[in-house]
């Protein structure tokens, strides 16, 4: 059986009668130590992002509020998933195509990276990423 693309994780909630708290830790919704978190927010109507993919990076993306849809092809099989609560994370490893549309408005996405910025590591031409998915 082939596994999922798309692999979620649930995040802990620790809220209360205040209001909402969602833990993201080591051992718990992360398998990987964060080197670096950033966030997409204030995406303009219409916009999609995305479109490369990473040949080491591990991340886990939140949608901590509205909603995007986030899409994973492996040169093969694609799948999508809208992420819409901030009790839910999207794990996704190296070698898979992203690619995020219909933000809401007002949207904020948070991505938990382990490692930092590097734009080597991207694969920006769905081509090359096509044809590297064949190597080997
Ligand atoms: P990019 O990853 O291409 O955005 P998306 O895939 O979400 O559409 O990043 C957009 C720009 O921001 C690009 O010039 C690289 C820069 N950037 C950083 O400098 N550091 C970062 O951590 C990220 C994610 C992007």
């Amino acid at each position: 059986m082939t596994p999922p693309l798309i692999q979620l994780v649930d995040i802990p909630q620790r809220g209360d009668a205040r209001g909402g708290l969602s833990v993201v830790e080591l051992g718990g919704a992360l398998p990987f130590p964060v080197r670096r978190v950033y966030w997409i927010h204030g995406t303009a109507p219409g916009v999609s992002r995305g479109f490369h993919a990473h040949k080491q990076l591990r991340q886990l993306c939140v949608c901590v509020a509205g909603s995007v849809r986030l899409s994973l092809f492996d040169g093969r099989r694609e799948e999508s998933v809208v992420l819409d609560s901030n009790s839910q994370g999207l794990l996704i490893g190296p070698g898979l195509w992203r690619e995020m549309h219909d933000f809401s408005p007002g949207s904020v996405l948070m991505v938990f990276a382990d490692a930092e910025y590097d734009e080597a590591d991207y694969i920006r031409s769905k081509e090359a990423f096509i044809e590297s998915t064949h190597a080997g």
